[in-house]
């Protein structure tokens, strides 16, 4: 099969009609300034673990709110070096929700460990805590270990992340965030990614703080988990070619930090240009329920918008219309986790995840970047009227 699907021109749609993300918009905003900070990066002579990863190790860290962040070489690899470090009994389950990216999971096989799916709540897209409580108990009635949970805020969209985070703590299972899509949201004025043991970020460059290539960010408040992700991120080298663990290749390079960093200095705006995009669309959609209906977010909650997802009763047809207007729209996701072929393994079967499933078959991200007028937001919404014949 073809893979021209993973040209992310294609998938962006930056070749013909509106854009659903125009990375050149941004860039054409601070380019300069890029360009400035790669060429001192190339002429420099240092183009790893130099002076641009560590400012930008303790600038996000300082703005997460936690002791330590450690660049690496993306979000998959982050998760993975957090779940390495912790060392969990091999083959006890991790939960996590099937409605996410395929990272979230696949790091779990690779650290030698058992995934398990949680559904989630289908008003806010994230994990159900109740969710959570009844898979734990069932799992434990079948004598299995469960040693920690991965929670994901999807969207940009905050989960119940303090609830989780105490149901944790008085479970004794380590919570782990994946922050993948959320870098910049806020629960209860505190910074997503800094409620569990450890979070990891994604600067893929579709992301809401993101690279030109790829990269990632672990963040955590424990020194000794830091310093162990740090020798595994190198090989598991502990001194000058001397080995204690298995580690990997899982830097980040100076002119991706370099880059980040001037992007870095624009990020509350372009955060605020989202959240002032999501409400516009917010506002304009309220006209169409309950055929397109918001997400929710938690109270206390300030989400940072990394796609504008909405649910549609009749989503295919209106994304087939949305596209023959030449406005695309995305699934995130069409098919969950657990009923992808990859994990059949698994035993999950249709329907033992009802919300998910349910969330698949509704969900639809409109065209959205910080860079996007509001002429071209009104644009998508005037079609999306003409869709529903009003
Ligand atoms: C929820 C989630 N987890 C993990 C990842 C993996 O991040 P990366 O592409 O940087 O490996 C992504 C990014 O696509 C994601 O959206």
């Amino acid at each position: 099969m073809s893979q021209a699907y993973l040209y992310l021109g294609w998938w962006l749609n930056l070749d013909n009609g509106l854009p659903f993300l125009d990375l050149r918009r941004a860039y054409s905003h601070y380019g300069d300034k890029i360009e400035e900070a790669v060429l001192k990066v190339l002429k420099s002579g240092v183009y790893l673990n130099g002076p641009e990863t560590e400012s930008l190790e303790r600038e996000l860290a300082e703005f997460v709110g936690v002791n330590h962040a450690i660049g690496v070489a993306s979000g998959t690899e982050g998760l993975h070096l957090i779940l390495q470090a912790l060392d969990l009994p091999k083959n006890s389950y991790v939960l996590l929700p099937a409605f996410t990216f395929v990272a979230t999971c696949e790091v779990i096989v690779r650290a030698g460990l058992s995934p398990y799916f949680v559904d989630i709540d289908p008003k806010t897209g994230n994990i159900s805590l109740d969710a959570l409580r009844d898979t734990l108990v069932k799992l434990r009635n079948k004598g299995k270990k469960i040693s920690a949970v991965i929670v994901v805020s999807i969207f940009g969209n905050p989960a119940d992340l303090i609830n989780i985070a105490e149901f944790c703590k008085d479970e004794r299972l380590y919570m782990i965030e994946d922050i993948c899509q959320a870098f910049g949201a806020e629960l209860d004025g505190k910074k997503v990614g800094s409620f569990g043991i450890a979070s990891a970020t994604s600067f893929y460059p579709t992301k809401n703080l993101s690279a030109f290539g790829d990269g990632g960010m672990i963040f955590t408040n424990d020194f000794f988990l830091a310093k162990k992700i740090r020798y595994l991120k190198e090989h598991g080298q502990t001194a000058p070619y001397y080995y204690e663990y298995h580690g990997v290749n899982g830097r980040i390079d100076e002119i991706q930090c370099a880059i980040l960093r001037v992007k870095f200095k624009h990020f509350q705006k372009e955060l605020l240009s989202r959240e002032r995009l999501a409400n516009f669309y917010s506002e304009r959609l309220k006209e169409f329920y309950p055929e397109v209906k918001l997400l929710k977010t938690y109270i206390g909650s300030k989400p940072a918008y990394s796609l504008f997802s909405v649910r549609v009763k009749k989503r295919d047809l209106l994304k087939s219309y949305l596209e023959r207007q030449n406005i695309p729209c995305r699934i995130y996701y069409p098919i969950p986790l657990h009923l992808q072929p990859i994990y059949r393994g698994l035993e999950f079967k249709e329907g033992d995840l009802p919300y998910t499933e349910l969330l698949c078959k509704e969900i639809l991200s409109l065209p959205f970047f910080p860079y996007l007028g509001e002429d071209e937001a009104e644009f998508v919404v005037e079609k999306i009227r003409a869709f529903y014949g009003s």
